[in-house]
């Protein structure tokens, strides 16, 4: 398979922000006519668990998908205050983000519990969006490629080829995330490429060619295209910037859109 196969991906990770309903729906309101035409790439939103089932409702019949930030990975039990992969299917969300460094830094997410997440979500047909990326100890250390490496290895373990058919990795180095300070383009092409070999490796050439591999962190509409003109960066995962419609439509219209 070519990479003619993967279909960009642009997903809005909304944090902690616009989770009232109106909120969520005046920022849906303006994007849903802003990207109305858009046919050429998938779009995700992913608000907070309180706006959910509005923001599925809105989108029904635009192009938006709606995604969760975090489940737990548990179906139910005794969980004070968790969410589960069946109650965010019941509500019509079809993605989740798993693994964001806000989640591993903050509420200490270990990989093990990251490759549980991963297992459930996958159990409910929900599509992971798993997110990896090393901080800036780490970068300063060059240890960026044996970070990155674990996370996937430890994420993805025991998945089969089948399922990883369902994943989206999102690189995000945390020193770049909300800090303006995006990586340069060349350097997140060499991170993702190497992302592809591992998969390639790890689970079959197949994988490494068909999974879509997004780059997060300071995402512009004015440093889009150079993203996107990267041959292993399939997409992108928006913080801050898509909280605007106006400024989120710029970066999903983003071009060059070669595939
Ligand atoms: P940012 O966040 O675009 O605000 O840097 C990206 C993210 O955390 O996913």
């Amino acid at each position: 398979m070519g990479i003619e196969a993967r279909i960009p991906m642009i997903i809005g990770n909304w944090k902690m922000h616009k989770g009232t309903i109106p909120e969520t729906s005046e920022l849906l309101r303006g994007l849903i006519p802003l990207v109305r035409d858009v046919a050429d790439r998938e779009i995700v939103v992913c608000p907070p668990f309180t706006t959910l089932e509005s923001a599925t409702y809105l989108c029904k019949d635009a192009n938006i998908s709606i995604g969760a930030q975090n489940l737990h990975w548990e179906e139910k039990g005794a969980f004070t205050g968790e969410i589960s992969a069946p109650m965010l299917l019941g509500l019509g969300v079809t993605h989740v983000i798993i693994g964001h460094s806000e989640r591993r830094q903050l509420f200490g997410e270990l990989y093990e519990l990251v490759n549980r997440k991963i297992d459930s979500a996958l159990q409910f047909n929900l599509a992971p969006i798993v997110c990896v990326g090393e901080n800036l100890d780490e970068y300063r250390a060059e240890q960026t490629f044996r970070v990155v490496e674990k996370q996937i290895e430890c994420g993805l373990k025991g998945l089969s080829d089948i399922q990883m058919r369902e994943i989206v990795i999102a690189y995000e180095p945390i020193w770049a995330i909300g800090t303006g300070l995006a990586a340069t383009s060349f350097r997140a092409e060499m991170v993702h490429s190497f992302i592809r070999a591992r998969l390639a490796e790890t689970f079959s050439p197949e994988v490494g060619n068909s999974i879509r591999i997004l780059y997060g962190g300071s995402v512009k509409p004015d440093n889009i295209s150079e993203f996107m003109l990267q041959p292993d960066i399939d997409g992108v995962l928006v913080g801050g910037a898509s909280l605007e419609a106006d400024v989120f439509a710029k970066i999903v219209m983003g071009k060059p859109f070669y595939r």
